[in-house]
């Protein structure tokens, strides 16, 4: 039993004898320690032994005076990190050897979005990657822009129905439904409706119609004629063209 647990680090140096020796590292149970030189730095790597994976910095380099810097990793019991679902199961217990394959399930009332099994390889990593267990029911939907749903039933079935304010127009679905915790389309929008393009003159003229006082009027229609940079004679022009044109039509 004397050998059951190998817990003391195991220093290497890989490091041609020479005064560029850092300190003694940090120890890390379970762990080789791997000093070498990499482009005229000394870096030390712990790696973990068998049937242990590391947590925190892998890499620690020495410094200046001669000390290694960074924080202390440590080598945790398994090879990979333990396996997590939350609002799920898989089928491990204990710690996990490298090519362990786990399968994952999800509770009544969630799904599963991502691979349902997953391998720890002998990297110490997990591959494909973790599942989540998503709830089947919707959280509240967003409210367009000018736009509201009704509807107070957002678990997994339900329909809720949007619209929207008054003089706009509801573009894409207007009834959603909660599928498997996700709304059965995207978010519809209210577009106001565009105003027809008037020209400067229509404008001007529009000024001079709703004004009843003459004086008022002709003031005023003047000053849109200005504001819209329009002269006397262009305003000639146009109305010639104008009458040119109600004479086409009729
Ligand atoms: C390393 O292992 C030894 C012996 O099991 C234990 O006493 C010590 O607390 C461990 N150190 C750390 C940092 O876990
Ligand atoms: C080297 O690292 C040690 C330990 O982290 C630290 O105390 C020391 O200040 C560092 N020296 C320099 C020159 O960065
Ligand atoms: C991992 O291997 C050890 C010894 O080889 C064994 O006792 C343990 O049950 C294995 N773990 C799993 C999850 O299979
Ligand atoms: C989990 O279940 C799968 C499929 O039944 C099986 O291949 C795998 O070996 C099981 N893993 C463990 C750790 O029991
Ligand atoms: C009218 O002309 C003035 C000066 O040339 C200019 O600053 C202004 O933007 C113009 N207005 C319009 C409606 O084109």
């Amino acid at each position: 039993m004397f050998f059951r647990f190998v817990c003391c680090l195991v220093v290497v140096w890989l490091i041609s004898a020479s005064d560029e020796s850092c300190s003694e590292p940090p120890p890390v149970n379970n762990s080789i320690f791997v000093a070498k030189e990499v482009e005229g730095q000394i870096l030390g790597t712990y790696l973990c032994i068998k049937g242990y994976h590391l947590v925190g910095e892998k890499t620690l380099s020495c410094n200046a005076s001669k000390e290694w810097s960074g924080p202390t990793a440590k080598c945790r019991l398994g090879h990979c990190p333990d396996p997590v679902l939350v609002n799920g199961e898989f089928n491990s217990s204990g710690p996990v050897n490298a090519t362990d394959k786990i399968t994952f399930k999800c509770d009544d009332d969630y799904i599963l979005k991502g691979s349902s099994w997953s391998q720890c390889l002998e990297d110490h990593t997990w591959q494909p990657p973790f599942p989540i267990c998503k709830s089947r029911d919707c959280g509240p939907p967003g409210n367009p822009l000018h736009g509201y749903f009704e509807g107070n039933d957002f678990t997994r079935g339900s329909t809720i129905t949007y619209y929207c304010e008054e003089g706009y127009r509801l573009v894409g679905t207007q009834d959603q439904r909660c599928v498997d915790g996700e709304w059965s389309s995207a978010l519809p929008s209210c577009e106001a409706p565009k105003p027809a393009p008037r020209t400067a003159l229509e404008k001007a003229l529009l000024a001079f119609q709703e004004n009843k006082d003459l004086c008022k009027a002709t003031e005023d229609f003047m000053q849109r004629l200005k504001e819209c940079n329009l002269t006397m004679e262009e305003l000639k022009y146009s109305l010639e063209w104008k009458k040119a044109e109600l004479k086409g039509k009729m």
